[in-house]
Protein backbone atom coordinates (compact mmCIF):
# COMPACT_ATOMS: atom_id res chain seq x y z
CA UNK A 1 0.00 0.00 0.00
CA UNK A 2 3.04 2.51 1.02
CA UNK A 3 4.34 1.53 -2.02
CA UNK A 4 1.70 2.28 -4.10
CA UNK A 5 1.03 5.48 -2.71
CA UNK A 6 4.55 6.45 -3.11
CA UNK A 7 4.68 5.38 -6.60
CA UNK A 8 1.36 7.01 -7.41
CA UNK A 9 3.06 10.23 -5.81
CA UNK A 10 6.26 10.11 -7.96
CA UNK A 11 4.35 9.73 -10.98
CA UNK A 12 2.56 13.03 -10.09
CA UNK A 13 5.31 14.80 -8.69
CA UNK A 14 7.19 13.98 -11.94
CA UNK A 15 5.30 15.93 -14.25
CA UNK A 16 5.06 18.95 -11.53
CA UNK A 17 9.12 18.64 -11.63
CA UNK A 18 8.96 18.68 -15.60
CA UNK A 19 6.78 21.62 -15.95
CA UNK A 20 8.46 23.75 -12.99
CA UNK A 21 12.03 23.05 -14.11
CA UNK A 22 12.23 25.44 -17.07
CA UNK A 23 11.30 28.58 -15.22
CA UNK A 24 14.19 30.69 -13.09
CA UNK A 25 16.91 28.81 -13.47
CA UNK A 26 19.46 31.67 -13.97
CA UNK A 27 19.22 32.42 -10.32
CA UNK A 28 20.66 29.42 -9.21
CA UNK A 29 23.57 28.94 -12.07
CA UNK A 30 24.56 32.77 -10.90
CA UNK A 31 24.61 31.94 -7.43
CA UNK A 32 26.39 28.43 -7.77
CA UNK A 33 29.30 30.46 -9.84
CA UNK A 34 29.89 32.65 -7.12
CA UNK A 35 30.97 30.60 -4.81
CA UNK A 36 32.61 27.83 -6.73
CA UNK A 37 35.57 28.27 -4.45
CA UNK A 38 34.61 28.35 -1.30
CA UNK A 39 33.16 24.86 -1.56
CA UNK A 40 36.13 23.98 -2.67
CA UNK A 41 34.39 21.42 -5.38
CA UNK A 42 36.18 22.95 -8.66
CA UNK A 43 39.41 24.35 -9.59
CA UNK A 44 38.86 25.58 -12.51
CA UNK A 45 35.82 28.65 -13.51
CA UNK A 46 32.65 27.37 -12.31
CA UNK A 47 30.73 29.08 -15.64
CA UNK A 48 32.99 26.17 -17.90
CA UNK A 49 31.69 23.64 -15.79
CA UNK A 50 27.71 24.91 -16.37
CA UNK A 51 28.34 25.37 -19.92
CA UNK A 52 29.87 22.05 -19.91
CA UNK A 53 26.73 20.91 -18.02
CA UNK A 54 24.40 22.21 -20.06
CA UNK A 55 25.65 20.52 -23.03
CA UNK A 56 26.06 17.14 -21.80
CA UNK A 57 22.15 17.49 -21.04
CA UNK A 58 22.22 18.52 -24.19
CA UNK A 59 23.11 15.50 -25.52
CA UNK A 60 21.67 13.03 -23.07
CA UNK A 61 24.05 10.56 -22.38
CA UNK A 62 26.93 12.00 -20.39
CA UNK A 63 29.79 10.51 -18.71
CA UNK A 64 30.11 12.60 -15.22
CA UNK A 65 26.73 14.12 -15.36
CA UNK A 66 25.89 17.73 -14.41
CA UNK A 67 27.99 20.05 -12.67
CA UNK A 68 27.18 18.88 -9.24
CA UNK A 69 28.45 15.97 -9.20
CA UNK A 70 31.76 16.75 -11.51
CA UNK A 71 34.45 15.74 -8.77
CA UNK A 72 32.18 12.45 -8.10
CA UNK A 73 31.04 13.91 -4.45
CA UNK A 74 27.48 14.52 -3.68
CA UNK A 75 27.74 16.92 -0.95
CA UNK A 76 24.76 16.94 0.77
CA UNK A 77 22.98 19.67 4.03
CA UNK A 78 20.99 18.12 6.51
CA UNK A 79 20.02 19.16 9.82
CA UNK A 80 20.68 16.32 12.31
CA UNK A 81 18.13 17.58 15.02
CA UNK A 82 14.94 15.51 13.62
CA UNK A 83 14.91 12.02 14.53
CA UNK A 84 14.29 9.45 13.09
CA UNK A 85 15.29 11.30 9.68
CA UNK A 86 18.27 12.72 11.02
CA UNK A 87 20.27 12.69 14.22
CA UNK A 88 23.47 12.47 15.60
CA UNK A 89 25.09 9.60 16.06
CA UNK A 90 27.09 8.14 19.34
CA UNK A 91 30.25 9.12 17.17
CA UNK A 92 29.05 12.33 16.65
CA UNK A 93 27.82 11.65 12.95
CA UNK A 94 24.12 12.23 10.72
CA UNK A 95 22.57 9.29 10.78
CA UNK A 96 18.74 8.40 10.08
CA UNK A 97 16.67 7.35 7.43
CA UNK A 98 17.68 10.46 5.53
CA UNK A 99 21.15 9.96 5.65
CA UNK A 100 20.89 6.26 5.07
CA UNK A 101 18.62 6.53 2.23
CA UNK A 102 20.72 9.39 0.36
CA UNK A 103 23.88 7.21 0.99
CA UNK A 104 21.95 4.22 -0.74
CA UNK A 105 20.97 6.63 -3.61
CA UNK A 106 24.81 8.08 -4.27
CA UNK A 107 25.71 4.25 -4.14
CA UNK A 108 23.41 3.57 -7.06
CA UNK A 109 24.30 6.79 -9.16
CA UNK A 110 28.04 5.96 -8.28
CA UNK A 111 28.84 8.78 -6.39
CA UNK A 112 30.51 9.63 -3.01
CA UNK A 113 28.01 11.04 -0.34
CA UNK A 114 29.60 13.60 2.37
CA UNK A 115 27.14 14.81 5.07
CA UNK A 116 27.89 18.59 5.96
CA UNK A 117 25.21 19.11 9.30
CA UNK A 118 24.18 22.62 9.54
CA UNK A 119 20.68 24.43 10.55
CA UNK A 120 17.24 24.02 9.13
CA UNK A 121 16.80 27.30 7.88
CA UNK A 122 20.38 27.66 6.04
CA UNK A 123 19.81 24.54 3.97
CA UNK A 124 17.57 25.82 0.62
CA UNK A 125 20.18 29.08 0.38
CA UNK A 126 22.93 26.78 0.42
CA UNK A 127 21.70 24.58 -2.41
CA UNK A 128 24.39 25.21 -5.13
CA UNK A 129 26.53 26.88 -3.11
CA UNK A 130 27.76 25.02 0.24
CA UNK A 131 26.10 22.31 -0.82
CA UNK A 132 24.34 20.19 -4.03
CA UNK A 133 21.13 18.85 -2.25
CA UNK A 134 19.43 19.21 1.31
CA UNK A 135 18.30 15.90 2.50
CA UNK A 136 16.11 17.32 6.17
CA UNK A 137 12.52 15.64 5.93
CA UNK A 138 11.84 18.65 3.56
CA UNK A 139 8.50 19.80 2.66
CA UNK A 140 7.53 20.12 -0.55
CA UNK A 141 6.33 23.96 -0.39
CA UNK A 142 5.27 26.80 -3.11
CA UNK A 143 7.51 28.99 -1.18
CA UNK A 144 11.14 26.88 -1.43
CA UNK A 145 10.00 25.68 -4.94
CA UNK A 146 10.60 29.52 -5.91
CA UNK A 147 14.56 28.78 -4.76
CA UNK A 148 15.06 24.76 -5.35
CA UNK A 149 13.54 21.93 -7.17
CA UNK A 150 12.59 18.93 -5.55
CA UNK A 151 12.78 15.04 -6.42
CA UNK A 152 9.94 13.08 -6.50
CA UNK A 153 8.43 13.20 -2.79
CA UNK A 154 9.64 10.02 -0.52
CA UNK A 155 7.60 10.17 2.69
CA UNK A 156 4.19 11.57 3.71
CA UNK A 157 3.85 13.51 7.13
CA UNK A 158 1.72 16.20 8.77
CA UNK A 159 2.29 18.30 11.91
CA UNK A 160 1.61 17.17 14.85
CA UNK A 161 1.01 19.18 18.50
CA UNK A 162 2.74 18.13 21.18
CA UNK A 163 1.16 19.00 24.35
CA UNK A 164 2.01 18.66 28.25
CA UNK A 165 0.39 16.21 29.95
CA UNK A 166 -3.04 16.79 30.83
CA UNK A 167 -3.23 20.45 28.84
CA UNK A 168 -6.89 21.70 27.48
CA UNK A 169 -5.57 22.41 24.40
CA UNK A 170 -7.42 20.30 21.68
CA UNK A 171 -8.74 21.75 18.64
CA UNK A 172 -7.17 24.83 16.60
CA UNK A 173 -9.20 27.11 18.26
CA UNK A 174 -7.55 25.98 21.54
CA UNK A 175 -3.90 27.54 20.07
CA UNK A 176 -4.91 31.19 19.88
CA UNK A 177 -3.28 33.23 21.89
CA UNK A 178 -0.97 30.62 23.06
CA UNK A 179 2.71 30.32 23.13
CA UNK A 180 3.73 27.88 20.83
CA UNK A 181 7.11 26.85 20.02
CA UNK A 182 8.43 25.56 16.96
CA UNK A 183 12.02 25.05 14.78
CA UNK A 184 12.75 28.06 13.07
CA UNK A 185 11.94 28.28 9.06
CA UNK A 186 9.90 24.96 9.07
CA UNK A 187 6.82 24.52 7.95
CA UNK A 188 5.43 23.91 11.73
CA UNK A 189 6.56 27.75 12.13
CA UNK A 190 4.70 28.73 9.06
CA UNK A 191 1.32 26.90 10.46
CA UNK A 192 2.26 28.07 13.85
CA UNK A 193 3.02 32.09 12.71
CA UNK A 194 -0.83 31.91 11.20
CA UNK A 195 -2.26 31.07 14.55
CA UNK A 196 -4.08 34.18 15.90
CA UNK A 197 -2.80 35.89 18.70
CA UNK A 198 0.33 33.24 19.13
CA UNK A 199 3.28 34.13 20.50
CA UNK A 200 5.63 31.82 18.60
CA UNK A 201 8.76 31.04 19.73
CA UNK A 202 11.50 29.87 17.40
CA UNK A 203 14.10 27.65 17.99
CA UNK A 204 17.18 26.19 16.29
CA UNK A 205 16.69 22.48 17.79
CA UNK A 206 12.90 21.14 18.15
CA UNK A 207 13.89 19.44 21.14
CA UNK A 208 15.03 22.85 23.04
CA UNK A 209 11.07 23.82 22.36
CA UNK A 210 9.84 20.57 23.68
CA UNK A 211 12.46 21.39 26.54
CA UNK A 212 10.90 24.46 27.07
CA UNK A 213 7.72 23.09 26.60
CA UNK A 214 8.37 20.28 29.48
CA UNK A 215 9.76 23.05 31.37
CA UNK A 216 6.41 25.40 31.45
CA UNK A 217 7.45 27.90 29.21
CA UNK A 218 5.52 26.87 26.38
CA UNK A 219 1.94 25.95 25.84
CA UNK A 220 2.62 23.52 22.97
CA UNK A 221 5.16 22.39 20.14
CA UNK A 222 4.38 22.09 16.76
CA UNK A 223 6.54 19.65 14.36
CA UNK A 224 6.22 16.62 12.22
CA UNK A 225 4.99 13.81 13.25
CA UNK A 226 7.33 11.20 13.55
CA UNK A 227 10.09 13.52 15.42
CA UNK A 228 6.98 14.00 17.77
CA UNK A 229 6.29 11.07 18.28
CA UNK A 230 9.99 10.20 19.40
CA UNK A 231 9.87 12.94 21.45
CA UNK A 232 6.86 11.79 23.17
CA UNK A 233 8.88 8.76 23.77
CA UNK A 234 11.56 10.45 25.22
CA UNK A 235 9.83 13.03 27.94
CA UNK A 236 7.11 10.02 28.42
CA UNK A 237 4.80 10.55 30.65
CA UNK A 238 5.25 14.40 30.83
CA UNK A 239 4.33 15.22 27.46
CA UNK A 240 1.36 14.11 24.55
CA UNK A 241 1.96 13.80 20.68
CA UNK A 242 -1.74 14.69 19.18
CA UNK A 243 -2.13 14.43 15.26
CA UNK A 244 -2.40 18.31 13.85
CA UNK A 245 -5.24 16.42 11.56
CA UNK A 246 -7.21 17.53 15.09
CA UNK A 247 -6.02 20.53 14.42
CA UNK A 248 -6.59 21.04 10.62
CA UNK A 249 -3.30 20.68 9.81
CA UNK A 250 -2.57 19.37 5.77
CA UNK A 251 -0.59 16.59 4.93
CA UNK A 252 3.19 17.39 4.05
CA UNK A 253 5.26 15.23 1.39
CA UNK A 254 8.90 15.12 1.84
CA UNK A 255 11.47 15.57 -0.81
CA UNK A 256 15.23 16.26 -1.37
CA UNK A 257 15.74 19.57 -2.57
CA UNK A 258 18.13 19.93 -5.69
CA UNK A 259 19.48 22.72 -7.52
CA UNK A 260 16.81 24.37 -9.24
CA UNK A 261 17.17 23.32 -13.11
CA UNK A 262 19.45 20.95 -12.92
CA UNK A 263 17.22 18.20 -14.84
CA UNK A 264 19.74 15.60 -14.93
CA UNK A 265 20.48 15.95 -11.07
CA UNK A 266 17.05 15.52 -10.52
CA UNK A 267 16.41 12.47 -13.02
CA UNK A 268 19.59 10.69 -11.76
CA UNK A 269 18.37 10.83 -8.09
CA UNK A 270 14.67 10.16 -9.00
CA UNK A 271 15.56 7.30 -11.13
CA UNK A 272 18.00 5.98 -8.14
CA UNK A 273 14.71 6.41 -5.72
CA UNK A 274 12.85 4.67 -7.72
CA UNK A 275 14.64 2.16 -8.09
CA UNK A 276 14.75 1.49 -4.13
CA UNK A 277 11.01 1.75 -4.36
CA UNK A 278 10.71 -1.14 -6.38
CA UNK A 279 13.51 -3.24 -5.19
CA UNK A 280 12.53 -3.06 -1.30
CA UNK A 281 15.61 -1.43 -0.38
CA UNK A 282 13.23 1.95 0.80
CA UNK A 283 11.12 -0.39 2.59
CA UNK A 284 13.93 -1.63 4.37
CA UNK A 285 14.98 1.73 5.69
CA UNK A 286 11.24 2.46 6.96
CA UNK A 287 11.42 -0.35 8.46
CA UNK A 288 14.85 0.11 10.08
CA UNK A 289 14.62 3.76 11.14
CA UNK A 290 10.98 4.46 11.36
CA UNK A 291 9.35 1.51 12.32
CA UNK A 292 11.30 0.08 13.86
CA UNK A 293 12.24 3.08 15.98
CA UNK A 294 16.27 3.28 15.53
CA UNK A 295 17.20 7.06 16.15
N1 LIG B 1 9.05 19.12 7.35
C1 LIG B 1 9.35 20.36 7.97
C2 LIG B 1 9.77 21.37 6.94
O1 LIG B 1 10.10 21.02 5.84
C3 LIG B 1 10.42 20.27 9.04
C4 LIG B 1 11.72 19.71 8.61
C5 LIG B 1 12.79 19.86 9.66
N2 LIG B 1 13.93 19.05 9.31
C6 LIG B 1 15.06 18.99 10.00
N3 LIG B 1 15.98 18.17 9.59
N4 LIG B 1 15.23 19.73 11.05
O2 LIG B 1 9.79 22.55 7.17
Amino acid sequence: MKKLLAAMMASVLCLALLTGCGGASDEGAEVSAEEETSAGEETNAGEAADAESEAEAADGESTDGSGALDDGVLNVGTNAEFPPFEYVDDNGEPDGFDIALIKAIGEKMGVEVQVENMEFDALVASIGRKIDVAIAGMTITDERQKMVDFSNPYYIAVQYVILPEGSAIASAEDLKGKAIGVQLGTTGDILAEDVEGAEVAQYNKALDAVNDLVNGRLDCVIVDKNPALVFETKFEGKVTAVDGAQFGFETEEYAISLPKGDTELAEKINAALQEMMEDGTFDALVEEYIEGGKG
